[in-house]
């Protein structure tokens, strides 16, 4: 059954008190009916208090990003038992600023991917294409490549562990939100790569759109039938804004 998700991505962004503040107010101001999964990404330092913080509530904690190794010689990195350790059991892999910043591959993010799903977390899956991709209308091509190097090498079984978040680059952080119609197209392809590849289960899996969701857009986004919800960045950090979006769903 495909769900409805409004994960907020907090990247680099609030301190240990800013957390604190910003989930209790999110606690006090969330719907405690939305149809929606509400899930939270606070940076590492935060994840373990974030996770305490929201243990007796609906609010999910995810972490940004983890190591692909079980432990060992990687300085500064986190493995997937570290945080099902502290109750996290949620990860955003392969998203754009990993990809451009930190360098990682398709292959490197299907051994996360793997890792992360061998110790049961699931997997919240960024792709999405350039500017470039799309001004010479290959991002289709783009989109199929990063699906299938990144998570074509999975068993069916595994799918059910997997989100999928769409976010076009262009449209991350810059305010050029993508039209309903053209997340509704990526979308719709998404799903039919998935079905071509494995079949019926492509009608479960939730494909969430990111990039520049805001209060103002985010009912008319979240209301095509291929989006199912939203992966947030800016709007996710003010409590307002952020349950302004849940309620578009
Ligand atoms: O992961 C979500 C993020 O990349 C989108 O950022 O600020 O455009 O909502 P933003």
């Amino acid at each position: 059954m495909r769900q409805k998700i409004v994960a907020g991505n907090w990247k680099m962004n609030k301190n240990s008190e800013e957390t604190e503040d910003l989930i209790n107010e999110l606690i006090d101001k969330l719907p405690a009916d939305s149809e929606a999964t509400v899930i939270i990404a606070p940076t590492f330092v935060n994840l373990a208090s974030a996770a305490d913080h929201t243990e007796f509530t609906a609010i999910r904690v995810a972490a940004q990003n983890m190591h692909q190794a079980e432990g060992g010689a990687f300085t500064g990195e986190i493995s997937a038992d570290m945080l099902k350790s502290i109750g996290v059991d949620i990860v955003i892999i392969g998203h754009s600023e990993r990809r451009a910043y930190f360098h990682e591959t398709d292959a490197l993010l299907a051994n996360k991917v793997e890792t992360a799903l061998k110790h049961d977390m699931k997997v919240i899956f960024c792709f999405g294409e350039e500017l470039k991709d799309r001004s010479t209308n290959s991002h289709f091509n783009i989109v199929e490549g990063q699906l299938r190097d990144g998570l074509f090498n999975l068993p069916a079984n595994a799918w059910s562990n997997i989100i999928l978040a769409y976010e076009p680059v262009w449209a991350i952080g810059t305010g050029e939100t993508a039209t309903p119609e053209q997340a509704q197209e990526m979308h719709e392809f998404i799903r039919e790569t998935i079905r071509k590849q494995y079949g019926s289960i492509a009608d479960d899996i939730s494909i969430l759109y990111g990039g520049s969701v805001k209060p103002d857009n985010a009912r008319e986004i979240f209301s095509k039938p291929d989006v199912d919800g939203g992966l947030i960045g800016g709007a996710s950090l003010k409590a307002d804004d952020f349950v302004a979006i849940v309620n578009g769903i």
